[in-house]
């Protein structure tokens, strides 16, 4: 997983990188933080209250952006990591001119490593990041030949936050979003949400 960022390091390298989502789909980012680099330390927030932010308009999704965002300032972080891509693709670039600190994205790392993989990609995200088209337009950027296919998968999040992961249900659930992905005979699936990694094998 990569990061993405237009600032240059800050001077105090002991200080932690703030990481937030809106509840347990950011950690997965953390343990790929701490396998890259476990020499950091980081303080992680969960939005839980106000999950899912999926269904939320860009306006809320900003607003809990700046709280979050502001009160890592204070605890002291050097970096802010957005381990949410719902975040990502709505609001990185309004806050990363409103705080000086860098922060750092998920769309284009993902959307790199999707047009580099495959000819036909897939997205599955939340109904916020695939109404946005980030996705898309990033994947288009690296490489304007790709076709790309994006399905929001409302159901997941909550479903994944219940640690309903072994159910049928949401067995049923995945293989209703992934059905036109599969008509589409795509060859490269991104997993456009932070949450979904613990659907998958492994996890
Ligand atoms: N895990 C976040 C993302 O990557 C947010 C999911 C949600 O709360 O809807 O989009």
């Amino acid at each position: 997983m990569g990061i993405d960022s237009g600032f240059t390091p800050v001077p105090d390298r002991h200080a932690p990188i703030g990481i937030f989502d809106s509840g347990v789909g950011g950690l997965t980012v953390l343990r790929e933080l701490e396998r890259q680099l476990p020499q950091e330390s980081a303080l992680y927030f969960g939005d839980t209250a106000r999950l899912p932010y999926g269904d939320r308009t860009p306006e809320e999704i900003l607003t809990f952006g700046r709280e979050i965002i502001g009160w890592m300032m204070d605890q002291g972080v050097k970096m802010v990591l957005m381990a949410c891509n719902t975040s990502s693709a709505l609001v990185l670039a309004q806050v990363q001119q409103e705080f000086a600190v860098p922060i750092l994205g998920l769309i284009c790392p993902g959307a790199r490593a999707a047009a580099q993989a495959g000819r036909r990609v897939g997205v599955i995200a939340t109904a916020a990041t695939v109404a946005s088209d980030a996705y898309r337009q990033a994947i288009l950027e690296v490489d304007p030949s790709t076709q790309v296919w994006q399905v929001a998968c409302p159901e997941f999040v909550p479903l994944i936050e219940q640690n309903r992961l072994q159910e049928r249900h949401t067995r049923e659930v995945a293989a209703r979003y992934l059905q036109p992905l599969l008509a589409a005979e795509i060859d490269t699936l991104v997993y456009g949400c932070t949450h979904y990694p613990y659907l998958g094998a492994g996890f």
